[in-house]
């Protein structure tokens, strides 16, 4: 009892972000991404057109290192963020959606080597759309999974540091029929990865608390849900990431719903759930990325980088904290070299020193990739938002940008 009462009262000494605040968002979602190296070191892509190198010790007042080097991805697409995956044997940043010419493309960073090469890919599914899709790399095999448009494909990395010299083929893996038979709704796909297997999230028609899990060495979508019991997490659209291990796979994963209210840990070896803070930026547009014993939230606007420790024995959280060590950052998308191609017109991003929000992609006229809007998990797919939080958002913009004197 005393030993709680000091460790809250010591919880309120920490630089802690006190309160879950609604911040203004970007429906279109960070233009960085963050992600942790095999060592656990955080590496922070394209804020200010650089990359940097924040170390393992996240509570470290030690400057980030700037790794920023050529080849890297030109970072301009504006409609929706980077995604950021780590091959963990490899020691390789694999990075999704990051050329607008070339979306299917991966760029590979080698964490060790510290050089960026970019991997070709083909037959990419024709309902590829980085945008809306949900996607994992699996451990052990280390084969992207994508699920677009209720259609799952596959793509071998092999061991890849660097890019190999020939194109990496697109597989069609198979339709996958998520909700039971009968269910109406457009499912939003929500993936986590676990022991090897695919985890789905907020399937239309599923029970809060459950699952529905693909097991990717047969192939097999198990009927059944599976249940993580109490407390039990909700039926909805959210963000994920697995928490890694030093050995062997990932075993839990964090979900946050989009509502931000709390952050569950799904453990798969015990069928359970856990609950620890919810971030204290409340963003359903923002990215998330584990190591082993930190959760790391990049917001959608301004690369603000939030995390809290956590601890996979005992399932016990600490509480967010901002990245002290961050150098300031807008969140501008790199125009490559430099001759500002800003013919994309969402996204605004050509103009720098402009600084504030980013102005979102054209989100009053948003046609939302399911026309159902009733459809509680309708909307923009893979970045997800309830009508209500796109209109908040949309406001929240508008008034930031009315406050900057902006004309719309
Ligand atoms: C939209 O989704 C709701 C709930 O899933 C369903 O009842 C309704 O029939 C759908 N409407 C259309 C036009 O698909
Ligand atoms: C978790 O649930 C699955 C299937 O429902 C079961 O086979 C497995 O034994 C359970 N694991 C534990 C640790 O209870
Ligand atoms: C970038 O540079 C390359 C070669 O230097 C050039 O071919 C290409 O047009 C440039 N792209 C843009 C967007 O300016
Ligand atoms: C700019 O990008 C657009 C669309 O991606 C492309 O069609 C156009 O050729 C590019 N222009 C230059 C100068 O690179
Ligand atoms: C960019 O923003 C600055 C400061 O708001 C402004 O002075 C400048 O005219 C803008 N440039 C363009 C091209 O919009
Ligand atoms: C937004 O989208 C609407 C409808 O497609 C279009 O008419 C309008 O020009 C767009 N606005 C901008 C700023 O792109
Ligand atoms: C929205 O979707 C409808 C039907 O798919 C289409 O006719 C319309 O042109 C779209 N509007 C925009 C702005 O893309």
């Amino acid at each position: 009892m005393l030993s709680q009462i000091l460790l809250s009262s010591l919880l309120l000494l920490a630089p802690t972000l006190s309160s879950a605040q609604d911040v203004a968002t970007s429906t279109s979602g960070p233009s960085q991404c963050v992600i942790f190296d095999a060592s656990w070191n955080l590496l922070a892509f394209n804020f200010d057109g650089k990359d940097y190198n924040v170390g393992a010790q996240l509570d470290s007042s030690t400057p980030a290192q700037d790794i920023t080097t050529d080849n890297r991805p030109p970072f301009d697409v504006t409609s929706s963020p980077p995604l950021c995956f780590l091959s963990k044997f490899a020691n390789a940043i694999y990075v999704l959606n990051s050329d607008a010419n070339d979306r299917a493309s991966v760029y590979i960073y080698d964490a060790t080597a510290k050089s960026w090469s970019k991997q070709q890919t083909s037959n990419p599914p024709s309902t590829y759309d980085p945008s809306t899709f949900g996607a994992i790399l699996d451990h052990d095999t280390n084969v992207f999974y994508v699920l677009n448009d209720g259609e799952m494909s596959s793509l071998n990395m092999d061991a890849l540091k660097a890019a190999s010299g020939e194109s990496i083929p697109w597989n069609t893996v198979q339709r996958l029929q998520l909700s039971p038979e009968g269910v109406q709704g457009t499912y939003e796909p929500v993936l986590a990865l676990a022991h090897n297997h695919i985890h789905f999230l907020g399937v239309p028609g599923i029970d809060a608390g459950n699952t529905k899990i693909f097991v990717i060495h047969f192939s097999h979508l198990q009927p059944e849900p599976q249940y993580y019991g109490e407390p039990q997490f909700p039926n909805s659209h959210g963000k994920t990431t697995s928490f890694f291990r030093d050995i062997g796979v990932q075993t839990q994963y964090a979900y946050i719903p989009d509502d931000g209210s709390n952050t569950y840990v799904v453990d798969v070896t015990t069928n359970s759930t856990r609950i620890i803070p919810g971030p204290a930026r409340r963003d359903p547009y923002a990215t998330y990325a584990a190591s082993p014993n930190a959760l790391v939230q990049l917001a959608s606007t301004a690369g603000a980088i939030s995390w809290i420790g956590y601890n996979q024995e005992t399932g016990q959280g600490t509480s967010w904290q901002t990245l002290p060590s961050f150098p300031v950052s807008e969140n501008t998308p790199s125009t490559g070299n430099g001759s500002g191609n800003s013919s994309s017109g969402a996204g605004s991003g050509s103009n720098s020193s402009n600084s504030g929000a980013r102005t979102p992609a054209n989100t009053t006229s948003t046609n939302s990739s399911s026309p159902n809007t009733s459809n509680q998990n309708a909307g923009a797919a893979g970045l997800g938002y309830s009508k209500q939080l796109l209109i908040a958002s949309t406001m929240l913009v508008g008034f930031v940008l009315s406050v900057a004197g902006v004309v719309l």
